[in-house]
């Protein structure tokens, strides 16, 4: 049987209502669609502790730069919902812009001071406002238990854990493991702009960070390491790399420390796709 799918707050509050009166618990996996094994392990670590699993489709213009992805990004709904089927969800969201916004576009910002201001936040300014607006409006649209996010997005990941906390949002927002490719690249949306070539050199990303977390564990230097990471990249033949940081894992506002988490972190250009990546 295919996937349901539902394309208003109103339908997405009937089913999840109903969901409650019978007891079940409910999970939210939100996606820009387009998706890939890394969204279904977040479906299927979902179905582990949710009775029922909703995932969300929508492709936020509000996280989108004027110079970036928005018109091309890929838009895939009847692959995704097939994959989504297979992989166990129970309903799809597909709200449109009008019916996420309204008419008039709306009028309020959800913002992360500091954590929302580097790194990705620095390079594609207005990203996460754009992020932080759509996932409170999602989690306030389905009032889930738990949502689901990818550690591929790391920041994002702490960003949404930041509202969530700020806002006392009553939701359990759970990160889940990167998913890799067997040669490590891990799984994006975005490796489809990738020909043929650059698909060879795309694993430099994975293998240049976890060799700069395994040299600071072993006394190199934050400054040197971030310069090496970025010419090994360029050699590669990535175009542009926008920064490759060292932070502290638990506030990405921070240096590393040594003995303390930290978190490697990337993003580079590599022909017409803007590559990011992290590991501890
Ligand atoms: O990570 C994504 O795909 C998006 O940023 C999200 C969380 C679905 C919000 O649009």
């Amino acid at each position: 049987m295919g996937l349901p799918i539902v394309r208003t707050v109103a339908d997405l509050r009937a089913e999840v209502s109903q969901w409650r009166k019978d007891g079940l618990s409910v999970g939210l996996v939100p996606t820009m669609g387009a998706l890939h094994e890394g969204h279904l392990t977040l479906v299927r670590t979902a179905l582990e502790t949710c009775d029922r699993v909703v995932v969300t489709l929508f492709v936020n213009p509000k996280q989108f730069g004027p110079n970036e992805d928005y018109g091309t990004y890929p838009r895939t709904e009847e692959e995704d919902a097939t994959k989504l089927a297979g992989a166990g969800a129970h309903l799809l969201y597909a709200p449109d812009v009008a019916e996420m916004y309204g008419e008039d576009g709306g009028a309020t910002t959800v913002m992360v001071s500091g954590l929302g201001d580097v790194l990705e936040g620095e390079f594609r300014p207005g990203f996460f406002n754009g992020v932080a607006t759509v996932v409170t409006k999602l989690l306030l649209q389905a009032l889930p238990d738990r949502a689901f996010f990818g550690e591929k997005d790391y920041q994002q990941l702490n960003v949404i854990k930041r509202f969530v906390r700020d806002l006392d949002i009553p939701v359990d927002i759970q990160g889940v493991a990167t998913v890799r490719e067997a040669d490590g690249l891990a799984m994006s949306s975005r490796n489809a702009y990738l020909n043929f070539e650059e698909r060879d050199i795309a694993p430099t990303l994975y293998r240049t960070i976890s060799e700069v977390s395994e040299r600071f564990k072993v006394g190199g230097k934050a400054e040197a390491l971030s310069k090496w990471a970025a010419q090994q990249l360029l050699d590669a033949g990535f175009q542009k790399v926008d920064y490759v940081l060292i932070r502290h894992a638990d506030d990405l506002t921070q240096e590393a420390v040594k003995g303390e988490p930290i978190r490697v972190l990337a993003a580079a250009f590599l022909g017409k796709a803007r590559l990011i990546d992290n590991v501890g």
